[in-house]
């Protein structure tokens, strides 16, 4: 069934909202609040107990973590519309209708809202989705916890941007978190983890039933550890199984947070929670729990209402007006955005992306001494005490250094910035490089006159000794006289050749011939 949903599910978002308005005539009244537990919200049974009850594979575990997603560069949430075949009941409410919003960077963009802004819990004004999103900016919202449908106080624990709204005590249900560090939270959470202060909950927001946990289904062990008032089971149950409007926050491999929405009335359309869990799992989900449900299952786009209004929310009719909710997940630019960079840098969604060299919320910081470049990650390579440019690198050199890592001290008679002036000393050697005072005493004014020494050594020592004359002298008589006697007896050799191998033929033994012919026959 799962995967007729989503090959239908594609085909449908290709149809869009407008199609699939046109089939929709049935018209909803404002009765449909759907709760987990009859007048309360949870088991405030301890963490132990949790512990205890959950599966051993699962260890001291009772909750999951992953780190979410970021990147510099703007980053905008993509929502789809879903149509999703749902068979079994009648015809007419077959079709159920939903919103998946995919969050890249959730703790830059994703916030949890108290009703009507901060202290909205408190004050537990009903107000609705798009009320709330309106003034914050956002772009996609959708319900988040419950509320007490008697006080219309927000219920379980909630931290907005930061805030410690409500802290549940320890009441031992479903919860999704970000960190400070951008860490992702699902699962159960104790009073401690809750109130963690080394890496403390940016948005923390209490749902009824983990729907996920590590890629598989986790209702039937969820519903263990949340419930256990044996009264309260069979309507738990039925929580569980009903076909209502929903909502639902999770995570994707990447890290990204997946908001899920179907709309629907309880009883007659939308999704039970198996069915959101087999969703989820097959659109790539791998921790999720579910969030308020019921008629609080309103999805908003840019301040506009885009779910199905399950109810008509008449003016009269407050009380049972399901859509009144409490908290709020909103994706928006969570951070003020910075007015401008300090000319240091360019604004992104998620702040201000600073030039080489530059650091800080606003780029009005250099790198640190000895870093430069993007993000001041390299490190500078100058000697000598040399300034190093935090933007690219260069280095300047002190008076008495050059080089392009001012690894050099200046040449014998030269001193200075840029070893630019000329020594006016009696003795360059005894010039200070740095100063040009006359009287330097260091290790190279030291060495400057070893070496100038050995030179004069060199020049008043004659280059080539009496006795070196003789011998090469004698040498080159050597090789004149073997080269004469080498002559001679090449000269003899060919003498004795031509001694052998000459032959006389008298003129009178050729016959009939001319005169003067004579032969060298050669052996
Ligand atoms: C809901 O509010 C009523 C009235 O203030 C209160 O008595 C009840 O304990 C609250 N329920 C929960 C679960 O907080
Ligand atoms: C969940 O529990 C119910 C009742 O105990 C059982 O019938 C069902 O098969 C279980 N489902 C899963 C997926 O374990
Ligand atoms: C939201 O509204 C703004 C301004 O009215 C518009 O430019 C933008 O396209 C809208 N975004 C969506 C997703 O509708």
């Amino acid at each position: 069934m799962a995967t007729s949903w989503r090959q239908r599910w594609l085909l449908m978002v290709l149809t869009g909202l407008r199609g699939w308005q046109l089939g929709i005539t049935e018209a909803r009244v404002s009765t449909d609040v759907l709760l987990p537990y009859a007048e309360s919200h949870g088991p405030s049974h301890s963490h132990r107990h949790v512990r205890d009850c959950q599966a051993v594979t699962f260890g001291t575990r009772t909750f999951e973590s992953w780190p979410s997603s970021s990147h510099d560069t703007l980053p905008v949430a993509r929502s789809s519309v879903f149509i999703s075949d749902m068979p079994g009941g009648a015809e007419s409410s077959r079709w159920v209708y939903g919103h998946m919003t995919v969050v890249p960077d959730p703790l830059r963009q994703l916030s949890v809202l108290e009703p009507g802004g901060p202290g909205g819990c408190e004050e537990n004004p009903r107000v609705s989705v798009e009320e709330t999103a309106a003034p914050a900016g956002c772009l996609y919202a959708q319900n988040a916890g419950f509320f007490n449908i008697t006080s219309d106080g927000c219920l379980g624990n909630v931290v907005s941007d930061g805030r410690m709204v409500r802290d549940s005590g320890g009441v031992q249900n479903a919860q999704f978190g970000i960190r400070r560090d951008g860490t992702l939270v699902f699962g159960y959470l104790s009073q401690e983890d809750v109130l963690d202060q080394s890496n403390p909950f940016e948005q923390l927001v209490s749902g009824v039933v983990w729907l996920l946990r590590n890629g598989e289904v986790y209702i039937n062990q969820s519903l263990k550890a949340e419930c256990d008032k044996i009264v309260d089971i069979e309507l738990f149950r039925e929580f569980v199984d009903v076909r209502s409007a929903r909502t639902a926050v999770g995570h994707d491999v990447n890290g990204n947070v997946v908001m899920f929405h179907v709309d629907g009335q309880t009883h007659k359309r939308g999704m039970s929670l198996w069915e959101v869990a087999d969703f989820l799992k097959n659109n790539g989900v791998i921790n999720a729990i579910n969030l308020d449900g019921g008629g609080s299952s309103s999805f908003v786009t840019n301040g506009t209402l885009a779910s199905y209004p399950t109810d008509t929310c008449k003016p009269g009719s407050r009380w049972r007006c399901a859509r009144h909710v409490s908290t709020v997940l909103c994706v928006h630019r969570r951070r003020c955005q910075p007015a401008d960079c300090s000319g240091h840098g360019v604004c992104t969604a998620s702040g201000c992306l600073c030039a080489a060299g530059w650091r800080g919320e606003r780029c009005t910081e250099p790198c640190l001494p000895g870093y430069y470049g993007d993000g001041c990650r390299h490190t500078c390579t100058c000697f000598n005490g040399a300034f190093c440019n935090h933007d690219n690198g260069r280095c300047t050199c002190p008076p008495g250094f050059y080089g392009n890592f001012c690894e050099k001290v200046c040449p014998a008679g030269f001193y200075g910035l840029s070893c630019a002036e000329e020594c006016a000393c009696e003795d360059p050697c005894a010039c200070d490089p740095q100063t040009g005072s006359c009287n330097s005493m260091s290790n190279r004014a030291v060495q400057c006159l070893g070496r100038r020494r050995q030179k004069e050594a060199y020049r008043h020592e004659p280059y080539l000794t009496e006795q070196t004359w003789l011998i090469i002298t004698l040498t080159m008589a050597s090789l004149l006289l073997i080269r004469l006697l080498a002559h001679f007896l090449r000269a003899t050799r060919r003498w004795l050749l031509f001694g052998f191998s000459y032959t006389q033929v008298p003129l009178s033994d050729v016959k009939g011939e001319a005169l003067t012919y004579s032969f060298l026959q050669l052996h």
